[in-house]
């Protein structure tokens, strides 16, 4: 007896239903997502999430090319999935919706460092990111976050006087006398990224926790940080 037709029949069956599962389903389920519009306490429409500025998608490169995706991780857990929450990495749950802009979405698999998720708003300041990336003893002594110093000019300092965007260094850190450490575009573009960094915003799939003392407040300071762009220092 002719087997072929069967056999035929057999396969086609077996590649189209994992083409139906892994492919057509999730692009159904996932495919099609966009920003969420929902209108905050003060009455104010909000867009969540929004596109980069792009100093901030330049940044979002150099995230990856200096391999800080290998340390870092992107992704907040359920509540009662780990202590991601309860960690400070993020105030809710993380949702494929919060990563339509990335591409790629840098998820990451290790945690050497802590998730960076929501460090736009748990380290706002652009000369904090700038002094750690510069060496991430001057803020966080034994740290084992290598250095970027190639990130910033090392330079003599102009007729003029120090600029004003140097980096305050003292002691161990300082430069050689007569010296100045100056932040390159890229470091500017770095940290844009890391301030963009940013999920506080409820979504109708992942509302914020409302359980816990002070999360009205919480809530409250979320939302008003998603009014204008923000504003990269
Ligand atoms: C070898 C692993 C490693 C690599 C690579 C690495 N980091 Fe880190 N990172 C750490 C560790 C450990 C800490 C915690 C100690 C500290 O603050 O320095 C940290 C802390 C941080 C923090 C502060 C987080 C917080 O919650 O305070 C930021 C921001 C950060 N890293 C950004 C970056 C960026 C941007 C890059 C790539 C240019 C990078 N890291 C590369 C290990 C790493």
């Amino acid at each position: 007896m002719n087997y072929g037709p069967l056999l035929f029949l057999g396969i086609l069956f077996t590649l189209a239903s994992s083409w139906v599962g892994l492919v057509l389903m999730p692009h159904r389920q996932l495919g099609g997502l966009t920003a969420n519009t929902s209108t905050n306490a003060t009455g104010v429409v909000v867009m969540y999430p929004q596109a980069r500025s792009g100093e901030a998608q330049q940044g979002a490169e150099l995230y990856r090319s200096l391999g800080c995706v290998y340390c870092h991780s992107q992704q907040v857990r359920p509540e009662g999935f780990g202590a991601d929450i309860a960690r400070g990495w993020g105030k809710r749950r993380t949702v494929s919706r919060d990563y339509i802009y990335d591409k790629p979405v840098m998820l990451g698999t290790s945690r050497t460092g802590p998730d960076l998720t929501n460090i736009g708003e748990r380290q706002p300041s652009a000369d904090w990111h700038l002094s750690h990336l510069y060496n991430p003893q001057i803020t966080s002594k034994g740290s084992v976050m290598p250095p970027y110093p190639f990130l910033f000019e090392v330079r003599p300092v102009g007729a003029r006087g120090p600029s004003s965007d140097a980096l305050k260094l003292s002691g161990e850190h300082a430069p050689l006398a007569g010296h100045e450490v100056v932040p390159t575009a890229a470091a500017r573009q770095l940290v844009a990224y890391l301030q963009s960094l940013k999920t506080s915003v409820a979504l109708p799939e992942a509302p914020l926790p409302s359980k816990g003392e002070g999360e009205a407040g919480a809530d409250a300071k979320a939302t008003d940080t998603t009014g204008p762009a923000p504003a990269t220092k």
